[in-house]
């Protein structure tokens, strides 16, 4: 992991939060690569599962909403954290995270005095300091507070939000008014979500805040199983389109104890991190739980009506979820490969050609102007087809293992002989070979080249 940071900071993919004032936990700003890339993995997704399927609408609902939403929603009462603060060095720690990282044993549903009563057994110490004295374990909620206007009171607090599924619940109504779907049909969003975490970390793995893509597939009861199965195969097919190692993830169901308030059946899908298998993506049978609630809570009526049955219900929901910002961690760790060159290692990130923020990088052989200038003709010529990247500063080697740490497919080399020939040189990123290839053939090459996984 360390690596990976590391690189992240050298090469422009991700930076600290406020750096330069010391920074602020567990926040992280995405340099050009980063965000190029997390671009890419967020167009491919939107092209996947909503440009290209009928039964799939998008939205983008704000951030701030009615905070009876998440009362509806269970998040004001029931979305919480068991904390203890350790009384030596007063550390603020998770009851969880201490019990499963020091006795091993799961706690997912464990109340928070079951939790309290695992850990004044006495055997638990506080990382930090190493004493064994906490306060009891009480229940934090996860949802950030805000307010609306000037004056600071109860009347005008809002949430931001937890979970971006909500905009999708409380705007069912709208879509089946605006755009008359027929079961199944879903309604998919990508945005940010906020979550007052306390022990975040492992780099981008969790933060404060972060990117969610969900899809809330809206199904008649009797058919979940069916749907849940084929939104499990779609999500498998994603992460090895995607380029992921079939050997680095798996799925884990959770038990009965595990599920959140909303759902009846839960699986993870779990990455192979360097801090071990953890949730990389969801899949929840959510019931009709949100509906339900947000019926009740809103008073409005938002049964389904059958134009052919003319019977009206409220619709189940089988929900995928997404984090981007993990997706990208995953990506990243997955890309990562370091290989001897001649006695030295090359670093070298092998993304899936089609979501590499750097396409093709032109690189003249020298900094001279009658190369130069022949060298920006190329990239100007490209850049309208590729993510193209001029590059002409260090020598040749060194910009070479730039790119591979960019992960950048293919580096073009412009020299002198290129001004003869109207050739250029072409190197694979992967197997470092090398081609001569006709400047006016250039973007056809690259064009079949870049189509290939
Ligand atoms: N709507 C369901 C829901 O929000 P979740 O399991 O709490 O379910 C879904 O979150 C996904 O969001 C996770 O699988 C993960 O990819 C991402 N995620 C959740 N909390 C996160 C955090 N603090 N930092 C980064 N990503 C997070």
């Amino acid at each position: 992991m360390e690596k990976i940071i590391s690189l992240c900071k050298r090469r422009g993919f991700v930076f600290p939060g406020s750096e330069i004032y010391g920074g602020l936990a567990n926040t992280w700003d995405y340099g050009p690569f980063g965000v190029q890339l997390k671009n890419n993995i967020q167009n491919m997704w939107w092209k996947r599962f909503v440009e290209s399927r009928a039964d799939v609408f998008g939205i983008n609902s704000a951030i701030l909403m009615n905070p009876k939403v998440w009362e509806a929603s269970g998040h004001v009462a029931g979305f919480n954290d068991a904390l203890v603060d350790c009384k030596s060095c007063k550390a603020r720690l998770r009851a969880d995270h201490l019990i499963e990282d020091q006795l091993n044993i799961k706690t997912e549903g464990k109340s928070v005095a079951e939790m309290d009563a695992i850990i004044k057994k006495g055997k638990i110490k506080c990382p930090v300091c190493g004493k064994k004295d906490f306060t009891d374990a009480r229940a934090f909620n996860l949802l950030f507070k805000t307010f609306i206007g000037p004056v600071e009171h109860d009347t005008s607090i809002v949430y931001m939000r937890g979970e971006t599924a909500q905009g999708m619940f409380v705007n069912f109504k709208n879509i089946v008014d605006t755009m008359h779907p027929k079961l199944p049909f879903g309604i998919a969003q990508v945005g940010k979500s906020f979550r007052n975490e306390i022990t975040p970390g492992n780099f981008t793995f969790r933060t404060l805040e972060f990117e969610q893509m969900e899809i809330e597939y809206f199904i008649e009861k009797e058919t979940w199983q069916k749907s849940f199965k084929e939104w499990q195969k779609e999500m498998e097919g994603w992460l090895l389109d995607l380029g992921i190692d079939k050997k680095n993830f798996k799925v884990r169901e959770h038990d009965k104890t595990e599920l959140s308030h909303y759902s009846k059946k839960t699986i993870d899908f779990e990455y192979h991190f360097p801090f071990g298998w953890k949730e990389l993506y969801g899949l929840a049978y959510r019931t009709d739980f949100d509906l339900k609630q947000h019926q009740e809570y809103s008073k409005k009526d938002l049964e389904y009506r059958d134009t052919e049955t003319n019977k009206k219900f409220l619709p189940h929901v089988i929900e995928p979820t997404f984090g981007l910002d993990r997706t990208l961690l995953v990506i990243l760790l997955d890309a990562y490969h370091e290989e001897d060159v001649k006695g030295e290692t090359r670093v070298v990130m092998k993304f899936n050609k089609q979501i590499a923020p750097v396409q093709v990088a032109i690189l003249p052989l020298s900094k001279k102007a009658e190369l130069s200038n022949e060298a920006k003709a190329v990239f100007q010529m490209l850049q309208g087809s590729f993510r193209a990247m001029y590059d002409e500063t260090g020598s040749i080697g060194k910009r070479y293992r730039r790119q591979d740490e960019i992960g950048t497919p293919y580096c073009i080399t412009f020299d002198f002989e290129s001004l003869e020939d109207k050739a250029v040189t072409v190197r694979d990123r992967d197997t470092m070979k090398q081609e001569r290839v006709k400047i006016n053939e250039l973007e056809e090459y690259l064009k079949k080249m870049l189509s290939e996984a």
